[in-house]
């Protein structure tokens, strides 16, 4: 399987990906870590690892749209089978999103359905919600919003804060991530019309 991985920030999951690789748990190529931010922490990681690289800045394109489907073009060019979002912090158009329909997968620091967006550690607190975690779901145009393919769950302690909460969360995503990935690559879980499929039968 050819993995193109799309990181915006500290890049702590693409770490667990490249990390699950190296101890031979991942039967996958990393064809390609690509990012909106020239500064990515995933981009140091994909240099010293021998991965190729792409930077595109939104802001030298006129809009969204643009820049997505640009994006898009170059990473195809690295042909990958499957894009990890691991940290990937944009909303991506529709129309560019189209042709990775079932290749492209997110991790998403809440139980979803519930807290798509951002602050989803603080918002799960302030619900007074007795568990929280992280999910994986195939990508669609609808922000945090396609098919859950699995996720990881903690309980919330008490006097617990955002720094807390997703201090312990984060290792939770870094198994769960690969994981996933995992299953994906050895062809055991795939998109299909009716949902996410485990185990599928060979054609
Ligand atoms: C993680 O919490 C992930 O669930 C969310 O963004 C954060 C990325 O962290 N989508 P990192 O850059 O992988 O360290």
């Amino acid at each position: 399987l050819r993995i193109a991985i799309l990181a915006s920030g500290r890049g702590s999951n693409a770490a667990a990906l490249l990390a699950a690789r190296e101890r031979g748990e991942l039967p996958a190529e990393f064809v390609l870590v690509a990012s909106d931010k020239a500064d990515a922490g995933a981009l140091q990681l994909a240099q010293l690892a021998g991965i190729p690289t792409l930077v595109l800045d939104p802001r030298d394109y006129p809009d969204r749209r643009d820049y997505d489907l640009a994006l898009f073009e170059r990473i195809a060019e690295h042909k990958p089978d499957l894009l990890v979002l691991a940290g990937f912090m944009r909303i991506i158009d529709g129309d560019a999103l189209k042709p990775w329909a079932g290749r492209m997968i997110n991790i998403h620091p809440s139980l979803l359905p519930k807290y798509r967006g951002l602050h989803t550690h603080r918002r799960a607190i302030k619900a007074g919600d007795a568990e929280h975690g992280a999910s994986v779901h195939f990508v669609t145009a609808e922000l945090d919003g396609g098919p859950v393919i699995a996720q990881t769950v903690l309980r919330i302690e008490a006097n617990e804060d955002e720094n807390s909460l997703s201090a312990r969360l984060l290792p939770l995503e870094h198994q769960l991530l690969p994981a996933v990935v995992a299953l994906i690559a050895a062809d055991r879980l795939a998109l299909s019309e009716e949902g996410v499929v485990f185990d599928r039968e060979p054609i």
